[in-house]
C-alpha cells in the first residue's frame, strides 16, 4: 500500500472515532509527515456548537504538539456521498503549516488531490 492510500485508510479510521453527535456529520483526516508518520484527526463537537473542531484542525494540532513540522500531505474523508473539503478556518491553519497537498475521497473511494494553494490562494500570512 502506497502513503496516500495508507492515510485514506487511516483517516476512514478515525471518522468512526468522530463526536459528532450534534451534526450527526462525521469527518476523519489523516495527516502525512516526510519520515512517513501518521497522525489522525476526528471532528470533536460540544454541546456549544462553536467549541467544536473540525477533524483536520485536530490532526494538525496532534501533530504539531507532537514536535513535527514536516508535512506532505492530508486525506479527508466524512459521510457525505461526495468530497467534503476543508472549511476556511482548516485551510488557513494548513497554510500556516505548509501542508501542500490536500487528498479528498468519496463514498465510491474516489479521490481528488488538490493544492493547498489552490484551496486558499492569497492565504493571509503575516501582520508586516
Ligand atoms: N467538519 C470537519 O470536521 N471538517 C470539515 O472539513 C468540514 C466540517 C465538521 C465540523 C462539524 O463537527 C461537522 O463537520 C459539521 O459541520
Amino acid at each position: 500500500m502506497d502513503k496516500i492510500e495508507r492515510i485514506i485508510r487511516e483517516a476512514e479510521k478515525a471518522r468512526e472515532r468522530a463526536y459528532a453527535p450534534y451534526s450527526k456529520f462525521r469527518v476523519g483526516a489523516a495527516l502525512l509527515t516526510q519520515d512517513g508518520s501518521i497522525y489522525t484527526g476526528c471532528n470533536v463537537e460540544n454541546a456549544s456548537f462553536g467549541a467544536a473542531c473540525c477533524a483536520e484542525r485536530v490532526a494538525v494540532f496532534k501533530a504539531i504538539s507532537d514536535g513535527r513540522r514536516d508535512f506532505t500531505a492530508m486525506a479527508v474523508v466524512s459521510d457525505s456521498q461526495g468530497f467534503t473539503f476543508p472549511c476556511g478556518i482548516c485551510r488557513q491553519v494548513m497554510a500556516e503549516f505548509k501542508i501542500p497537498v490536500i487528498i479528498v475521497v468519496d463514498q465510491n473511494g474516489r479521490t481528488a488531490e488538490y493544492k493547498l494553494n489552490d484551496l486558499l490562494p492569497h492565504a493571509f500570512d503575516k501582520i508586516e
